[in-house]
């Protein structure tokens, strides 16, 4: 369990608090927020904070501005929605440690919220430079970080504030932690892990965590062509990382000696071009035609994986089947969302592209965690320390 401060352990009556969060949410052509659930996970600390009389000053990045000022860039939706949720305005400084920052921040009212800007508009942020994190601290005279989405990285606003100020967690980072901590320290068994996605490399460091961990580890996405290599099958013209076979006959040997099952596609749904209206041909395991390329699980597999989330005790998964922004070969994808959703496993689904397909197809309500953080939640699978949250003060 978390060994960290909280929000409840420290006195915030009118008191400035400087709360990181992680509004970087996705938008649309227009600037429009299309999914937000970050900005409604942060609820929880930001309503705390508000009901004991904090005068709270939030923060965060949005995409990455390489350091200078742009609007394309600028935390105004997220300003927008934070308003609606909270029902009252929530002023969006135009800088974030110039002079409308330092008013806006000096001008909040107990029980009140501001926003500061995209703390990426000033290069020193990622750089975790002192100068600055030592400016945006003495915006407030308590840090909180909530922003569990980039608590992997060390940056100013995530780590380096900390050094100024008594620092604390939010519930997000709390509930994260504590949900996917357990999972993986006193999992309910058999254990099953779902890792998808194209890469192996990607997710190298997560399989070894879990190969010590799980009872079962399914491989599914184009990540499976790589092992399929491996095992001296034919993969065609489907991706493949060459220079990451051998260590997926690594990886194999070991989930063999650590007595993992191990279960890879048996049949692929494949095509000649990676296009959405592609025709699709089923191949059998390990033997994809020369002209064909892999996009998706195929219909023995969905059966094969769908049977052992069935009688997991807990499933974590991270990454898709298949290409699953096109509808056809978004099969796989589905079936493991809906099995897990039907399951009675503890359901805990990484973030990124899996929360994405899991909130789009409507089974968010059915999963015990979906987390917010994509490269987070996969460095904490992976046990790495994350030092947006080893900053903070012990409890
Ligand atoms: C994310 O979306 O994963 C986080 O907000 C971190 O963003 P970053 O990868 O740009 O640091």
């Amino acid at each position: 369990m978390l060994n960290k401060k909280t929000i409840e352990d420290i006195d915030v009556q009118n008191k400035r608090v400087l709360v990181r969060c992680d509004f970087n949410v996705p938008l649309n052509e227009a600037g429009e927020i299309t999914d937000d659930k970050r900005i409604r996970e942060s609820l929880p600390t930001i309503k705390y904070l508000l009901s004991k009389g904090a005068k709270v000053i939030l923060c965060s990045h949005m995409g990455r501005p390489k350091g200078e000022f742009n609007m394309k860039y600028s935390l105004a939706p997220v300003a927008k929605r934070l308003s609606e949720l909270l029902g009252f305005e929530v002023k969006l400084a135009k800088d974030v440690i110039g002079p409308s920052a330092k008013e806006l921040a000096a001008s909040c009212e107990s029980g009140k919220a501001v926003l500061i800007e995209n703390v990426r508009f000033h290069k020193e942020e990622e750089k975790n430079d002192p100068a600055f994190a030592k400016e945006l601290a003495s915006l407030a005279e308590v840090y909180v970080n909530d922003a569990f989405g980039t608590s992997h990285r060390a940056h100013a606003s995530t780590a380096g504030v900390a050094d100024y100020l008594p620092a604390v967690c939010g519930y997000l980072i709390q509930k994260e932690i504590d949900v996917m901590g357990k999972a993986l320290a006193d999992p309910k068994r058999p254990f099953v892990a779902i890792l998808g996605g194209a890469k192996v490399s990607d997710k190298i460091g997560v399989i070894v965590n879990l190969i010590g961990k799980v009872d079962t580890l399914i491989i599914g996405g184009a990540m499976a062509y790589t092992f399929a290599k491996a095992q001296g099958g034919k993969t065609g013209i489907s991706r493949v990382e060459e220079d990451k076979v051998d260590l997926a006959r690594d990886i194999l040997a070991k989930a063999k000696a650590a007595g993992v099952k191990l279960l890879l596609p048996v049949d692929t749904a494949c095509a000649k071009e990676f296009d959405a209206n592609a025709e699709i041909t089923v191949c059998e395991e390990n033997n994809i035609a020369d002209d064909l390329m892999g996009l998706d699980i195929g219909p023995k597999t969905v059966d094969l994986f769908c049977e052992a989330i069935k009688n997991a005790g807990t499933v974590v998964w991270n990454g898709p089947m298949g290409v699953f922004e096109f509808p056809r070969f978004a099969v796989g994808t589905k079936a493991v969302a809906k099995a897990v959703a039907e399951s009675d496993a503890i359901s805990i689904i990484g973030g990124g592209d899996s929360a994405a397909a899991v909130e789009q197809l409507g089974y968010a309500d059915k999963m015990t965690h979906i987390s917010t953080g994509g490269g987070a939640s996969l460095e904490f699978l992976e046990g790495k320390e994350l030092p947006g949250i080893m900053a903070l003060n012990d409890k």
